[in-house]
């Protein structure tokens, strides 16, 4: 199969679909790879680095998609202003493409697509779900989004956002308030903490307070109870209690804050507007707010979407291509996604795409298949993330009563159903208990002190990962294969044996039992420090 790169035409868009490298992982997979002449300039790749890669390098646009058999893009088709004809209908009949597509959002696109019987894979319906956190572009990209967000905040503040004292005085800190701790927002408290600001934020879903905390910034509750987490690991519609202490509590922050970064979105819903007008007008002179959530409404009343106004001495930053202004890095990242879902959808390095519908991830990108629309896909399971206890302050007034969600209230339990709960704890022990008494009568007492040791340790094992959150699975694998190194004492008490067999083999044992262990600790505590600041 013959993949074509063809040159974004959105405007400003300076991302490409591929480097040289992600390119040669293509070829390797044993596709045939053109890119369009030019395509990578603005983000740094000239031509001559995807010649060197084994890359075809072609003039003309059009040629270039007529020959594709699979186009990759970073933004959805739309119409090319040189040749005054749809990128749609440049697409070979029956060829294929992966972009990020919106499929809610563009219908319209989805039937022209079906049209050309096209198979479609959009990059923006990667679930989050941790298999697929390598070929999640939407993270990637809001990720730089977030940290970009900060710097045209403080280009736009044109104050230095880090605390001084120095012999001609004192400089406090810039306050950043964000809105919104999922991917672009954490990723903006990082820039703005390491810029030196203090730090607030805020968000619905409680579950973040301590991403929030130890980014170093200080998590700012919305005084009402309801917690925030909807379904596929994204936030719920608040009620409209919380909604309206939600904005009385930004309305407070606001006014003290210097610059404000705010990404609050549910995928596939309207931003929710969470500055008011009247807010901007009484914001201090000189702040700065940057809203990430332009493209979809905005969260504040004033922004503009893909420009920067000034109202009354406040900056309103509404770019939309927030990624897109790191193009080199966003477009190695972005093809990187790409190439990994290729990998995937590509398992026997034959140049051939092979789309197992089985596999709830590829089902989930494939939005149409040789014309047929796959899109809504039936929902992903996501692991369900432990919702941290919350200290909550008195609730606003007029939320009380329409407030404290029963939801959260933990209802009396009966007496029966207390008796009930006792009876499921006490009659696992009773029924183990009962069976070592019983292999006690005639088991050698050997096996019974092995058996003992062995049922313990299941029990202790179970309590200890039950507990222990989803999101440390990862960490928690890796330092258990460290512990289970633990069987180098059998190679340990082997070594001194007098037969040089013994004495080798213990050697190898002790020496790849060295690498599990001390690899499975490193590895553990570079995962553990992704957690940290
Ligand atoms: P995300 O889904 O990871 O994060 C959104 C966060 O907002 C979640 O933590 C959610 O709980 C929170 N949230 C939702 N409703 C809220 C509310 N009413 N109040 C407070 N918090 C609320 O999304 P991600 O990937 O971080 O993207 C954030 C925004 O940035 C999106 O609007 C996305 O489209 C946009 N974006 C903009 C770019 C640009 O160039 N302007 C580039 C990349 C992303």
């Amino acid at each position: 199969m013959k993949i074509g790169i063809p040159k974004e035409i959105h405007k400003d868009e300076r991302r490409v679909a591929a480097t040289p490298e992600s390119a040669k992982r293509l070829i390797e997979l044993g596709f045939s790879v053109a890119i369009e002449s030019g395509a990578g300039s603005s983000a740094d790749f000239p031509d001559e680095a995807y010649r060197s890669a084994s890359v075809d390098v072609v003039a003309n646009p059009a040629n270039l998609w007529a020959q594709s058999d699979f186009v990759l893009k970073v933004r959805e088709p739309e119409n090319h202003p040189q040749l005054n004809l749809h990128e749609v209908d440049l697409m070979p009949d029956g060829s294929a493409l992966m972009c990020f597509l919106w499929p809610a959002q563009n219908q319209q696109l989805l039937q022209r697509l079906t049209a050309k019987r096209a198979t479609v894979f959009a990059m923006d319906c990667v679930p989050r779900i941790s298999r697929a956190q390598k070929l999640d572009a939407l993270s990637s990209m809001s990720n730089l989004a977030g940290y970009r967000a900060v710097i045209e905040a403080a280009h736009h503040f044109g104050r230095i956002l880090g605390g001084q004292i120095t012999a001609a005085g004192k400089i406090s800190p810039a306050k950043v308030f964000v809105i919104g701790a999922g991917v672009a927002g954490l990723a903006a408290i990082g820039a703005a903490r390491g810029l030196g600001a203090a730090v607030y934020a805020t968000d619905t879903r409680a579950e973040v307070r301590d991403q929030i905390k130890s980014l170093g910034a200080e998590f700012v509750e919305v005084p009402y109870r309801e917690e925030g987490s909807g379904t596929g690991g994204y936030a719920k519609v608040m009620s409209e209690g919380y909604q309206k202490a939600q904005r009385e509590m930004i309305a407070k922050q606001a006014l003290d804050s210097d610059l404000i970064i705010t990404t609050a979105l549910i995928p596939g819903k309207p931003a929710p507007k969470l500055i008011a007008a009247s807010v901007v007008e009484m914001m201090r002179p000189g702040s700065v707010i940057v809203d990430l959530a332009a493209e979809q409404g905005g969260n504040c009343e004033r922004t503009s979407p893909g420009e920067v106004v000034v109202r009354n001495s406040v900056t309103l930053i509404g770019y939309t291509d927030l990624a897109s202004r790191l193009p080199r890095q966003a477009s190695t990242l972005y093809a990187t996604n790409l190439a990994n879902l290729i990998e995937e959808l590509c398992p026997n390095k034959d140049g051939v795409l092979h789309i197992n519908l089985e596999d709830e991830v590829i089902r989930a990108v494939t939005v149409t298949q040789n014309g047929t629309i796959l899109w809504p896909p039936p929902p992903v399971a996501v692991s369900k993330q432990p919702v941290a206890p919350q200290p909550l302050k008195p609730a606003v007034a007029g939320a009380a009563t329409a407030g404290a969600t029963s939801k959260h209230v933990e209802p009396k339990k009966s007496a029966t159903a207390q008796s009930g709960s006792l009876f499921k704890a006490v009659l696992p022990m009773l029924v183990a208990g009962g069976f070592l008494l019983l292999t006690g009568q005639y088991a050698p007492p050997d096996l019974m002190q092995h058996l003992v040791v062995f049922a313990l340790a299941c029990v202790v094992g179970y309590m200890v990962i039950w507990n222990v959150s989803s999101s440390l699975h990862t960490p928690l694998m890796s330092v258990t294969n460290a512990i289970s190194s633990i069987i180098a004492i059998g190679a340990l008490i082997q070594i001194s044996a007098p037969d040089s067999l013994i004495f080798i083999l213990a050697g190898i044992g002790i020496l790849l039992t060295s690498i599990n262990m001390f690899g499975g600790f490193y590895v553990t505590q570079r995962m553990l420090r992704m957690f940290k600041r």
